[in-house]
């Protein structure tokens, strides 16, 4: 039996997230092929600027809002009765904007981390129609989002997405002494954040399980575990449709379980990632002797002094194929990738077409 999972007031007809990957790795290609295959699909609006055709070296915001609404419309193209939303991140500089510009560009929801979304119901406060999902990594930023959006704006979350910081990748909300020690339980969380929910407001939300979701077995762990749907990233990277350039996904195929790590992130979270070229990553911009080129962070180590690099870059150069400086992110199962499939066969996959038919 397939459950179908809703949001606020979207219905898609599998319990099914892709993750949104900043910069460009989910952009409208990935996010309209999940939507029209029947999951909801996500365009990242992190670093969008960088690789559109809007942005001129110097224009970086402006660019980075029209690059958005671009590729809602062409997500749209390809899932036009498909739900689709936008990934925004609490961390970077121009968040207010990006939030408004994917409600106009049509985003059905708006999925939100990599910082708590204190403000975004006043951000979206002119269409009551858009999904509001926060991802909290605790049941405690759980609650500090609840009681502010109640007390400020008389909301509640739509959903909850619960990300594993022992699993999933990009950023990670946790500190990186504590990642990986075994104290992390993500179904605890999930299941704390659905009481705390059920018992503080009488709230039955979907909470989604985000984080070392490959394929159908561990879907099934995730539901059976309590979780309502699964955020999934990784494993929409080895597909055809995924945005980013071919290498980026070969690099997937390549690695082994030890070259997936954790790296400080000039943003102040640890985020996963390959990691065997992080030197390489660190020390091109500073042989360039290039400084923050466009301030897309709010706080950024890289703003400051010159010890790290320039993310939003760094991603960027990966998402268009340098393997050498470029960094690419994943989550902790990118060593089980072994072809490129098509997003269709990784539905087909999760959920077979005999069970749909049963249910
Ligand atoms: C390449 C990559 C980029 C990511 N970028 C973002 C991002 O921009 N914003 C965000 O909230 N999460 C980001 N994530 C996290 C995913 O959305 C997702 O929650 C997580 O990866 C789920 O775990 P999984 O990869 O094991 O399926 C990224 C993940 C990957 C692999």
């Amino acid at each position: 039996m397939v459950e179908s999972l809703t949001i606020g007031r979207h219905s898609v007809p599998f319990p099914i997230i892709q993750g949104g990957m900043g910069v460009r790795v989910s952009g409208s290609r990935l996010a309209g092929n999940v939507a029209k295959c029947g999951g909801i699909g996500l365009v990242a609006c992190a670093g969008l600027a960088l690789n559109s055709e809007h942005y001129n070296g110097k224009n970086f915001f402006a660019a980075d809002r029209q690059a958005l609404i671009d590729e809602l419309h062409k997500a749209y193209e390809i899932a036009p009765e498909g739900v689709i939303g936008v990934n925004a991140m609490v961390a970077v500089s121009n968040y207010d904007e990006c939030v408004v510009a994917a409600c106009e560009g049509g985003a059905k929801l708006i999925v939100s981390g990599a910082g708590l979304p204190m403000n975004l119901p006043a951000l979206t406060a002119d269409y009551p129609e858009v999904a509001l999902v926060p991802i909290v990594s605790s049941v405690k930023a759980a609650e500090l989002i609840c009681r502010k959006w109640h007390k400020s704006y008389q909301c509640l979350p739509d959903a909850i997405v619960v990300e594993d910081p022992d699993t999933a990748g990009g950023h990670l909300g946790e500190k990186p002494e504590l990642i990986g020690t075994g104290q992390y339980d993500q179904y605890a969380t999930v299941r704390g954040v659905k009481n705390y929910l059920k018992e503080k407001w009488n709230l039955e939300v979907p909470v989604i399980a985000a984080g070392g979701v490959w394929d159908r077995a561990d879907l099934q762990h995730a539901l059976a575990q309590g979780a309502d749907g699964v955020q999934m990233g990784t494993r929409f990277v080895v597909t055809e449709e995924c945005d980013a350039d071919e290498s980026f996904k070969q690099a997937y195929i390549d690695c082994c379980k030890e070259d997936i790590g954790l790296i400080m992130s000039p943003a102040g979270l640890p985020g996963r990632a390959l990691i065997a070229n992080i030197e390489q990553v660190r020390q091109r911009d500073v042989d360039l002797d290039i400084r923050c080129p466009s301030g897309c962070l709010k706080k950024c180590a890289y703003k400051t002094g010159q010890e790290r690099f320039c993310i939003v870059h760094a991603l960027d150069r990966a998402q268009q194929g340098d393997m050498r400086t470029g960094l690419i992110f994943c989550g902790s199962n990118a060593w089980k990738a072994e072809r490129i499939s098509t997003v269709k066969e990784v539905f087909e996959e999760l959920f077979p077409v005999a069970e749909r038919n049963a249910s």
